[in-house]
């Protein structure tokens, strides 16, 4: 199934004792093998048959049963052959509660080792599992289940993070109250659970991700492509997201860990204990949590051995140039490369990224395409595809030619929304949705968002959705919700609220006066309304800030200016002056240009 020779050289390339003496070493060799990705796509990825949960774990368990996949915290040292069993079992409990090839379950565990058996038990008898992270509400959780008509869920008791418990058990039983799809509760059995012969295109898994509609998609990736683009890129750490801390590392047969906790708890010094204790090789996470580690102080640092590190990764957003160096020098000790991988769920495995050793990096770039990769700038206001003069950059939506192995293959039940979403603006390429500089060295720069997604701790959040929980509360009649830049989640959630005019003194003025208990109503009423969006979608989606406006900015006809509200929730127009005004460009289309100043005004209390 896999290119063999390619897998070869880029696990070691990407697991060499130190990075001087990789397998591709030079920028040349690489464009060479990347070149024959895009030209020869057919001899470079192979296809067959087989069975995901066998080269996950089978191949392994009789090549070295012994080895250890790693579980911390209580440090629960699982090998390859116990995991055999364990899948084993889940599988035949899955059987007998009739669960067969193509059906879909729901997992809704934390990150344990029985949600890694979950995922295997699946891919072994032909099932595709629909994993809901574990933060995600009872209705998030009946949503997600409904749209897939899912008979079965797996789920635990509780879930601990950071001391705090989670009721998951309960929070389900509130999910499948309102899903009649669901059947059935799980127990485990022990016998061998023979594995379910699979087409290269049979589906793996589908996984939920918000859109820019309030809609979740249910995103369904295929068992060869997702393993194979999994296996070339799982070396720089465990692939992110809890499906990809499964896949890459092992069907390389590598040693994984799954961790529970939080970063900071109980200290800031958590994940670099975790690294001198298990003696980790590489390290993968987003620049949200490089900025919260890099705030305590250096000393929850120095305090522990990090020599065993060789590669340091990064996704989810852009990282900027003072996390970049503080990774660099303090976490890395100035000689581990720092992989930026850019990505997304629908792809599947990295799409852009330096491969250490060969491709020299630029402090807050992901780089280069990686093997089947090959991006394309358009312009945005006339969709022609933009070339550089020599020596030049350009900047545009980034697209990709298609197709490439990992890439999924439909939105769950939606193949329609799959096309529109992703392949009909630009007939032939692959609309990533993320602005994008292309510099004099071909390198590439990812600026962001060109849709309404906001991007919070690597959360990917639609404001649609959230903007839908708000007007679910019986007093909020419109909201627009905005990312706003935040030192360490990167975007924060920004949500202005127009309240109903539902009593005989307007409520909007009402609250606006500046007595105590008005000032206390607000204060009541932004808490209610943070409360209504966790319960609705999750804590991780909770508003930072709620600023209540008399109503929106919107054009005569009706749309809603998103730019206004996105440049002012920034800060960048400080005050109501004309001059300050100006810097929000053209308001020649706005239907009531003064609530502009009205708006300055509240976000910023004056
Ligand atoms: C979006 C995808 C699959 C990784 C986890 C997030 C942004 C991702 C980078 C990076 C700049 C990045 C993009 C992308 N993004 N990696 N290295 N540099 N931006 O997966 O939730 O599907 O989000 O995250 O905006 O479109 P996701």
């Amino acid at each position: 199934m896999l290119s063999a020779e390619i897998t070869k050289v880029v696990s070691e390339t990407i697991t060499a004792k130190t990075a001087h003496s990789p397998h591709v070493a030079t920028l040349e060799e690489y464009k060479k093998l990347h070149a024959s990705s895009i030209d020869d796509p057919e001899s470079f990825f192979r296809r067959g048959y087989l069975n995901a949960s066998v080269n996950c774990v089978d191949r392994w368990a009789l090549k070295h049963p012994e080895q250890e996949s790693d579980e911390p915290g209580q440090h629960v040292h699982i090998s390859y052959g116990d995991m055999l069993k364990q899948v084993c079992m889940l599988a035949n409990v899955l059987k007998s509660f009739g669960v067969k090839k193509g059906d879909i379950v729901a997992i809704y565990l934390p990150m344990v080792p029985e949600a890694v058996y979950a995922m295997l038990a699946c891919a072994r008898i032909g099932a595709i599992h629909s994993f809901v992270f574990a933060g995600f509400s009872a209705e998030a959780l009946r949503d997600r289940i409904s749209d897939a008509n899912c008979a079965l869920v797996i789920t635990a008791d509780q879930g601990c993070r950071g001391g705090k418990r989670t009721p998951l058990k309960k929070i389900t039983d509130k999910a499948v109250a309102e899903c009649p799809s669901v059947k059935n509760v799980l127990v485990l059995h022990r016998p061998y659970c023979p594995p379910e012969i699979m087409y290269a295109e049979d589906p793996l898994f589908i996984l939920y991700m918000s859109g820019s509609t309030g809609k979740p998609k249910g995103v369904l990736h295929t068992t060869a492509g997702h393993l194979l683009g999994a296996a070339l890129t799982a070396d720089v750490g465990w692939i992110t997201g809890h499906s990809y801390t499964v896949w890459g590392p092992l069907v390389i047969g590598s040693t994984t860990l799954v961790f529970e906790s939080i970063l900071t708890y109980p200290n800031p010094g958590r994940y670099w204990q975790m690294v001198e204790t298990h003696k980790l090789t590489q390290f993968y996470t987003a620049p949200t949590a490089i900025r919260a580690l890099r705030r305590p102080g250096d000393k929850h640092i120095t305090s522990h051995d990090l020599n065993s590190l060789r590669v340091l990764g990064s996704v989810g957003e852009p990282i900027n140039p003072e996390a970049w160096h503080w990774y660099n020098d303090v976490i890395g000790n100035g000689k581990c490369p720092i992989v930026d991988t850019y990505w997304q769920t629908e792809a599947g495995s990295i799409m852009i990224s330096p491969l250490p050793g060969a491709v020299l990096t630029k402090p807050g770039s992901a780089t280069v395409p990686f093997f089947g990769f090959e991006p394309k700038l358009l312009d945005p206001t006339t969709d022609k595809e933009l070339e550089a003069k020599k020596g030049e950059s350009i900047e545009g939506v980034l697209y990709m030619k298609t197709p490439w192995p990992s890439m999924a293959r439909t939105i769950y039940g939606d193949h329609k929304r799959y096309l529109e979403t992703y392949m009909a603006l630009y007939p032939g390429y692959y609309i990533t949705g993320d602005g994008a500089e292309k510099d004099s060295d071909d390198y590439i720069w990812i600026k962001g968002r060109v849709d309404d997604v906001i991007n919070v701790s690597g959360h990917r959040l639609s404001t649609a959705e959230i903007e839908s929980a708000l007007i679910a509360h019986p007093r909020v009649a419109e909201s627009t919700v905005i990312g706003m830049s935040d030192d360490v989640t990167g975007q924060a959630i920004f949500a202005y609220v127009v309240l109903k005019d539902d009593s005989a003194h307007a409520p909007v003025a009402y609250i606006h006066q500046d007595d105590a208990s008005h000032a206390d109503l607000v204060k009541k009423l932004s808490h209610d309304l943070v409360i209504q969006v966790r319960s609705h979608i999750g804590p991780f989606a909770s508003p930072k800030r709620v600023v209540f406006v008399p109503y929106l900015p919107k054009t005569r006809s009706g749309k809603i200016m998103r730019r206004i509200l996105r440049k002012i929730a920034n800060g960048e127009v400080g005050a109501s002056s004309d001059e300050e005004i100006g810097k929000l460009g053209d308001l020649s289309t706005l239907a009531d240009p003064s609530i502009v100043a009205t708006l300055i005004r509240k976000v910023h209390n004056l």
